[in-house]
């Protein structure tokens, strides 16, 4: 058997070292010891966007970006997608197995009975302007949930904490409804206990005068999925802002808050919004050569294309274009599907994607389905924000039980100036 140990020499020194590794990895702190002489600090790494640096050990989700595996606490999404309801994959994503059925039915009701917002929360949404950005209204307000709960900064109780859990997974559904409403001058919807998750949601968006709502089966099964395949993807920016502001010990409402905030940037869980109003510039299928040019130049990024980490087919995208399918039985086609296949046809066969292994990610089709099923593209992130918010709680509590984490604090090079003389302001 090899030693399972890298062995560096430092020309500098002649000295020579003995690093083990362990899955895979070595521990970046083994290299302070390489120094080039006495008073040195040590060798550090510099690993610019985490290309290369593992920041911790995690047992909920795995992905094999080049071979298009995604699997949350060993469970092939797929199968997750098919025979679970999002809160039965919430709580497997939470605590780590399938809920038994009682489990189940007391994770549910526990959940459904914390969906309720105080009356001054749903003052302070009503304090926005009628055009504000949801998401803004989703940070803003899941932040001010801190002031309404301030048991929740005892986050060294395990129960204190499971009672936060369960407040930001009911909450956010009512949130999010809320910020909808607030953009479109309608008043608030209160939740409804006999109703799903999912269909509760669907309620406080678009219910009117009926007395009670009533979703169509299909479109609150088809949200249910997209919730599913949005509720963990390991240490994306989101996730790894919840560790890091949660590794202050800051309380799980701001937390998720920050995170909240990392989502709603383009690059991540805003680009389904903008893949949204990439179509619409585009505009017509006959149109799609000349825009894919644009990419090729630099001129544009194609957006919904591209991943971190697949280099292959986005499983959940997959599985997104075939709810696609399920919601045009209901709804007809939406027009801007066209030019999305075109897309994808295109893109797929061009040596400019292939070289890059860019290929449509979560966020290319979510949006044409969403739109279809009657949202606004301002509230697309809103919609993925709901769902992720157990993989964040989930990424959280892992942080803080793990014995080798402490504060978020990463290291610098230093460019700038050596010590300089102050210069008094009338000599500058
Ligand atoms: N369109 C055109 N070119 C692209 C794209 C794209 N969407 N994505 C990457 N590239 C090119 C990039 O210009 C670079 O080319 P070159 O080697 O010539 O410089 C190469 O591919 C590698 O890209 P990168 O920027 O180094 O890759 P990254 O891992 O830093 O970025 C990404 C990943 C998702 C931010 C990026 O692919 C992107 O901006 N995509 C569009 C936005 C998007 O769809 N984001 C959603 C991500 S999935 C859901 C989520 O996380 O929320």
């Amino acid at each position: 058997m090899p030693k399972e140990v890298l062995s560096i020499l430092d020309e500098r020194t002649h000295a020579t070292y003995e690093i083990p590794i362990q899955n895979g990895t070595i521990r970046t702190m083994d290299l302070r010891q390489i120094q080039s002489g006495p008073g040195d600090f040590g060798l550090m790494t510099y690993d610019p966007a985490f290309m290369n640096t593992a920041s911790c050990q995690s047992a909920i989700t795995f992905i094999d970006g080049d071979k298009g595996i995604l699997r949350y606490r060993g469970y092939p999404i797929e199968q997750l997608a098919e025979k679970c309801s999002f809160l039965e994959v919430a709580y497997l994503v939470l605590f780590g197995e399938l809920p038994t059925a009682p489990q189940l039915k007391e994770w549910v009701g526990a959940i459904t009975h914390h969906t309720m917002l105080h009356e001054t929360t749903k003052k302070f949404l009503e304090g926005f302007r009628y055009d504000a950005h949801p998401m803004g209204m989703l940070v803003s307000t899941v932040a001010a949930l801190s002031t309404v709960y301030p048991d929740a900064r005892n986050i060294h109780d395990p129960e204190v904490r499971k009672l936060q859990i369960m407040r930001l997974i009911g909450k956010m559904p009512t949130i999010a409804a809320y910020t909808y409403r607030h953009s479109l001058g309608y008043p608030y919807v209160y939740p409804d206990n006999d109703l799903s998750y999912t269909e509760n949601f669907m309620n406080m968006l678009w219910k009117m005068a009926e007395p009670k709502y009533a979703a169509n089966a299909i479109m609150a099964r088809v949200l249910d999925i997209l919730f599913i395949l949005h509720a963990d993807h390991e240490q994306n920016c989101s996730a790894n802002v919840m560790r890091s502001v949660g590794s202050s010990h800051a309380d799980p409402f701001l937390a998720t808050a920050a995170a909240a905030a990392a989502l709603s940037g383009p690059l991540h869980g805003g680009a389904n919004e903008e893949v949204l109003k990439m179509l619409d510039e585009i505009g017509s299928k006959d149109r799609v050569p000349a825009y894919i040019e644009k990419v090729k130049v630099g001129e544009l990024k194609l957006m919904g294309f591209g991943h971190r980490i697949y280099k292959n087919y986005d499983p959940r995208a997959r599985i997104i274009k075939w709810a696609a399918d399920k919601v045009f039985e209901v709804t007809g086609r939406n027009p801007k599907l066209e030019i999305a296949l075109e897309l994808e046809r295109i893109a797929l066969d061009d040596e400019y994607f292939i070289r890059r292994m860019l290929y449509p990610n979560v966020d290319f089709y979510s949006g044409i389905i969403y739109q279809a099923m009657g949202f606004k593209p301002e509230i697309f992130t809103v919609l993925f924000a709901i769902p992720r918010t157990a993989g964040w709680l989930a990424q959280w509590q892992e942080m803080l039980a793990d014995s080798d984490q402490k504060i978020a604090r990463p290291r610098q090079i230093y460019i700038g100036s050596a010590e300089r003389e102050f210069v008094p302001l009338e000599k500058r």
